[in-house]
């Protein structure tokens, strides 16, 4: 029953190169016969000529409508690679080596304005460029974001154009919820207080592992007393959750000694009605953390689009938590 919890925070279309109806097919059984790529998501092809992988994104996600006057970042990636990955496009380098191949010329815009513009050295990734969110709207629908980048290092002065797109969450504040707010800079989650009673924004280090419900937290609410005392910060309830009285139970002991939730959908995310009801039910409970949906969806090779679904139905009846799942394949970048 103890098992990690190791939660991919799902951003949009990590799979775009997969295109059979199984994801990877992956065998849990080992007399089951080896069916390519086994378990392996597809290495991506190799290029002899150097491609720059374009990338950008906010630093945090969401903005809330009083982040007006905080600094923002768009995080760009200038990845110089030699394998066809998504939105890799070749790029023409001087001969005297990577190194001295200079920087990229990053505008980032909204609507066709600017909204921030920069130098971005070839094969960093994460470079920030600052920009101000006054004079944008709050909205739940997010912001499209245009990257372009030019680069003129080489000595035939002809310069080389690239673009890529993004979304930009900067959201209302909430009514009546937390928020979790993705540092996409370091990975953290940055949180108030599970219990509620308010604080700053701070990181959040998940710790927690799969914790059976019926049965065993249903049963005896001083386990969440211990487990807090224990030293974990999050508990992951598995369902089914059989008794509902039992379950609120057992989230307002975690709110009261401070515990986060992850609230977990892995055998009804492909049900689209009982995804609506649970997140209504629960999205306002200040000590939820993030949404977990799929559980391996890809060793068992659910719906190709089914993740995404449930990720786009959770963001338009919340947009204040993260959506989290686990995979099980293996991943090659
Ligand atoms: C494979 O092994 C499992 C577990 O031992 C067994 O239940 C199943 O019948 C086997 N399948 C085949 C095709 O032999
Ligand atoms: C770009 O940087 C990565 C490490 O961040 C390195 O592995 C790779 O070789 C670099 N690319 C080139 C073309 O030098
Ligand atoms: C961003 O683009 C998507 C897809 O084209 C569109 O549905 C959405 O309305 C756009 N968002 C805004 C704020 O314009
Ligand atoms: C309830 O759980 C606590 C903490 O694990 C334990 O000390 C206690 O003995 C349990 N009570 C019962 C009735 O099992
Ligand atoms: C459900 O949980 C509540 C609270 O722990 C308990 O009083 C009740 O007996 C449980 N119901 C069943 C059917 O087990
Ligand atoms: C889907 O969820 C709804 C609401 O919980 C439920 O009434 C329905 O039976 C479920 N459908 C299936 C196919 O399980
Ligand atoms: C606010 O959230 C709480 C749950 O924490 C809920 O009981 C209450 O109904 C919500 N109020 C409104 C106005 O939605
Ligand atoms: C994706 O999901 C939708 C449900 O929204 C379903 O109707 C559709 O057939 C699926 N598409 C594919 C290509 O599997």
């Amino acid at each position: 029953m103890v098992l990690l919890t190791l939660a991919a925070l799902l951003g949009t279309h990590l799979f775009g190169g997969v295109s059979a109806q199984t994801w990877c097919n992956k065998n849990y059984m080992a007399n089951q016969s080896i069916v390519p790529p086994g378990g392996n998501f597809p290495i991506p092809t190799y290029s002899h000529s150097p491609l720059l992988a374009l990338r950008c994104g906010p630093a945090i996600k969401p903005y809330l409508a009083e982040d007006v006057h905080s600094p923002a970042a768009i995080l760009i990636d200038a990845l110089v690679v030699n394998y066809e990955i998504t939105g890799a496009a070749p790029i023409s380098l001087p001969s005297r080596g990577l190194s001295q191949a200079g920087s990229i010329d990053v505008t980032v815009s909204l609507d066709g304005k600017t909204l921030a513009r920069g130098d971005v050295p070839l094969n960093t990734t994460a470079f920030e460029l600052p920009f101000s969110l006054e004079g944008l709207t709050p909205q739940m629908t997010p912001y499209n974001l245009t990257c372009s980048a030019t680069y003129s290092g080489t000595s035939d002065a002809k310069s080389q154009s690239f673009s890529t797109t993004a979304s930009l969450s900067y959201i209302p504040n909430p009514t009546n919820s937390s928020v979790t707010k993705m540092d996409l800079r370091t990975g953290a989650l940055l949180a108030k207080p599970a219990t509620g009673l308010g604080g700053e924004y701070a990181p959040v280090f998940p710790m927690g592992f799969y914790t059976t419900f019926d049965g065993y937290l249903s049963t005896n609410l001083s386990i969440v007393n211990e487990l807090k005392e224990q030293g974990f910060t999050v508990i992951h309830p598995v369902p089914t959750f059989d008794n509902m009285t039992a379950f609120e139970e057992v989230l307002d002991r975690m709110q009261e000694v401070g515990m986060y939730l992850m609230y977990d959908m892995r055998f009804t995310y492909m049900n689209l009605t009982s995804v609506t009801e649970q997140v209504n039910s629960i999205k306002n409970r200040p000590n939820l953390l993030l949404w977990y949906t799929a559980d391996e969806p890809d060793g068992t090779s659910d719906p190709l689009n089914a993740t995404s679904n449930a990720y786009d139905l959770i963001y338009s009846l919340d947009g204040y938590h993260p959506v989290s799942l686990v995979l099980n394949c293996q991943v090659c970048r």
